[in-house]
């Protein structure tokens, strides 16, 4: 989490920064701070929003500056005020540092640092870090003071530095937190995603683990931590600034949630021979004979990209009858996983770069099995650690709750069912003919996006409520996590999602007439069981709302209100039923004065465990 940027060349120096944090503002928003050289070193830092530090600099005080550093934090180590704020300073105000990660051993640290006179001014892990690197840099070249200081710490870090003594260069260093350099013309900025950087540029370095970068205005050095030369090569970014802009819409979200015709075409354009009833997946770089020897599919994820692996489960269990079992990241790295020959790991990562679903997956590999990564972001951490996988090919996703990401990660783990169950029991003929249905969702999702005003409508009636049951079965109940996600991550209402039978075993005893009851109750082999869970809940005078298929009028009989979808097979039914549930979330937390696209405490990005 936390945004951070730094600039050198001719631009106004402090109109980068607050753009390009802007654009990362998506990663936390508690603080923001910047730091800029001329004759000395000029900071400014407040708590809150980037909007706030733009509306009081004067930029016309930062013409002269060609040099700096920016920081939008999200807050681990200390509340977020005014003074933990980054950028940080040493004691004489000439080297500033910003950081994303978090310094385990501060505390340590930060003992040998006050013994030693330094005055630490904030409650920070980070501020140890520029005190360090004020000692050595008394002595040594800044690239060699950020050097030793980093032999020195534990934990994770992208930081950028600067100095007054070198004011022609930014330092910059990274251990699990992303950092990326755009390579411009006399001009580079360094930030931690491609959002701040493809304004000025389309060419990128990748920052890896344990490389620290001495950046001047026409060069980029990298090192080790030993301070060897490490040879990098250029990427170009394939999307441009279109792709991070509103276009219109009020919201990110919104935005995200009304491109999902395209995105899904794109997750599966050029993957499905139509005529074979098979996909290709050529980024899985498994052989016939891996493939052949898989036993167990074990999906690793965090969030909504968790519920994607469990559609995937049940998905790839009933069509390609392989066992699949579903993890989160944070509990899979921390326990003793049992991992054998013939199991698989596929990590699921929008972003690329949660920092627990990298541990679980660089767990994995040290324990011997393949691991594949299902991931949004090219080049992103989890991308390149795999030993193959899939891009899903959304484009950059901006609103914090994901939308966008998870229907083309459904969309990916169809084709990888279709992948695998063809090598196993499924014929051509059933292929193909589930793989026209998946052809078809993209229009389907649209029709139902055309109905957007009904679910306003629904959210309406229900936005000042307090709680909400989401319920669905087999397919639909992740679905229905789904669902409860989205509406609790927006507009702070509680949201449970549960299997519907399950219900009776607990969350029953709260249904009253003040408890909304989000239903799934499309025409599946399910379906009667559905029903009868809703007349329970019917019975307890709950509120029903049912996703339904369209023709079903016996539904209205026990729900509320019905929105219906589509009818469709099941394997390609989820990427039209969480579309109205999104459009709740939605709409419950726009009426509601919500910040849909920075719901208060979360960030898209979670690169702290
Ligand atoms: C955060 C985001 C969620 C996301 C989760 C996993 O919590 O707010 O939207 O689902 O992280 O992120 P990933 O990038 O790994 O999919």
């Amino acid at each position: 989490m936390c945004g951070i940027v730094g600039y050198i060349g001719n631009k106004n120096v402090a109109e980068v920064l607050i753009n390009g944090l802007r654009r990362l503002e998506y990663r936390g928003y508690d603080s923001v701070g910047i730091a800029v050289l001329n004759s000395k070193l000029i900071v400014q830092k407040q708590k809150g929003k980037v909007s706030e530090l733009n509306a009081v600099l004067n930029y016309d005080e930062f013409e002269s500056c060609n040099i700096g550093i920016g920081h939008t934090r999200w807050a681990t180590h200390g509340e977020p005020n005014d003074i933990n704020a980054h950028p940080h300073t040493d004691c004489n105000g000439q080297i500033a540092l910003v950081h994303n990660g978090i310094i385990e051993n501060y505390a340590a640290l930060k003992k040998i640092l006050l013994q030693h006179n330094h005055i630490i001014k904030s409650e920070t892990d980070t501020e140890v870090l520029v005190h360090l690197i004020e000692y050595y840099h008394q002595t040594m070249p800044l690239v060699d003071a950020v050097q030793k200081t980093l032999t020195k710490v534990e934990g994770t870090y992208g930081i950028v530095v600067i100095s007054k003594k070198e004011p022609d260069k930014l330092v910059a260093a990274r251990n699990g937190s992303p950092l990326i350099i755009g390579v411009g013309d006399n001009e580079m900025i360094v930030a931690s995603d491609a959002s701040a950087i493809v304004e000025h540029t389309r060419n990128v370095i990748y920052v890896s683990d344990g490389e620290i970068i001495e950046i001047t205005r026409n060069n980029v050095k990298t090192y080790d931590l030993a301070k060897h030369n490490i040879e990098k090569l250029t990427d170009t970014i394939d999307w441009d600034i279109a792709d991070i802009e509103k276009q219109g819409f009020a919201h990110f979200m919104l935005k995200e949630i009304f491109e999902q015709p395209e995105t899904i075409q794109n997750a599966f354009r050029g993957r499905i021979l139509l005529e074979e009833g098979k996909t290709r997946l050529d980024g899985l770089r498994l052989t016939e004979d891996e493939l052949n020897a898989i036993r167990r599919i074990i999906f690793i994820a965090c969030g909504t990209s968790w519920h994607a692996g469990l559609i995937g489960e049940y998905l790839i269990e009933e069509y390609a009858r392989i066992p699949v079992e579903v993890e989160y990241a944070s509990e899979f790295r921390y326990r003793s996983p049992i991992l054998e020959k013939g199991d698989l790991v596929i990590v699921i990562s929008q972003s690329g770069e949660t920092a627990d679903t990298l541990a679980a997956l660089r767990e994995a590999k040290a324990r011997g099995v393949k691991v594949l990564g299902i991931t949004n972001v090219v080049g992103s951490t989890i991308a390149r650690e795999s030993d193959g996988g899939v891009y899903i090919h959304a484009g950059p996703e901006i609103g914090v709750a994901s939308t966008k990401a998870f229907t083309s990660q459904i969309t990916v783990l169809i084709l990888l069912t279709f992948y695998l169950a063809r090598r196993r029991y499924m014929t051509a003929d059933a292929g193909r003919e589930f793989l026209q249905e998946l052809i078809q969702a993209p229009q389907l999702v649209k029709k139902i996006l055309d109905k957007n005003d009904e679910i306003k409508e629904i959210a309406k009636l229900y936005h000042t409520h307090r709680n909400f049951l989401y319920l669905g079965r087999g397919i639909q109940f992740p679905v229905a996590l789904e669902g409860a996600l989205k509406l609790k991550e927006i507009s702070y209402i509680h949201a449970e999602g549960y299997p519907a039978a399950e219900m009776k075993h607990g969350p029953i005893a709260l249904i009253d007439e003040n408890m909304p009851v989000v239903f799934i109750a499309v025409r599946d082999e399910v379906y009667q069981k559905v029903i009868s869970n809703m007349q329970e809940v019917k019975a307890r005078k709950g509120n029903i709302v049912a996703i339904a298929t369209e023709g079903d009028e016996d539904i209205k009989k026990y729900a509320n209100h019905v929105f219906y979808v589509p009818a469709t097979r099941k394997i390609v039914s989820p990427l039209l039923t969480v579309i109205p549930l999104q459009l709740l979330a939605y709409h419950i937390a726009v009426l509601r004065g919500c910040n849909v696209d920075q719901p208060r405490n979360l960030a898209k990005s979670v690169t702290v465990e």
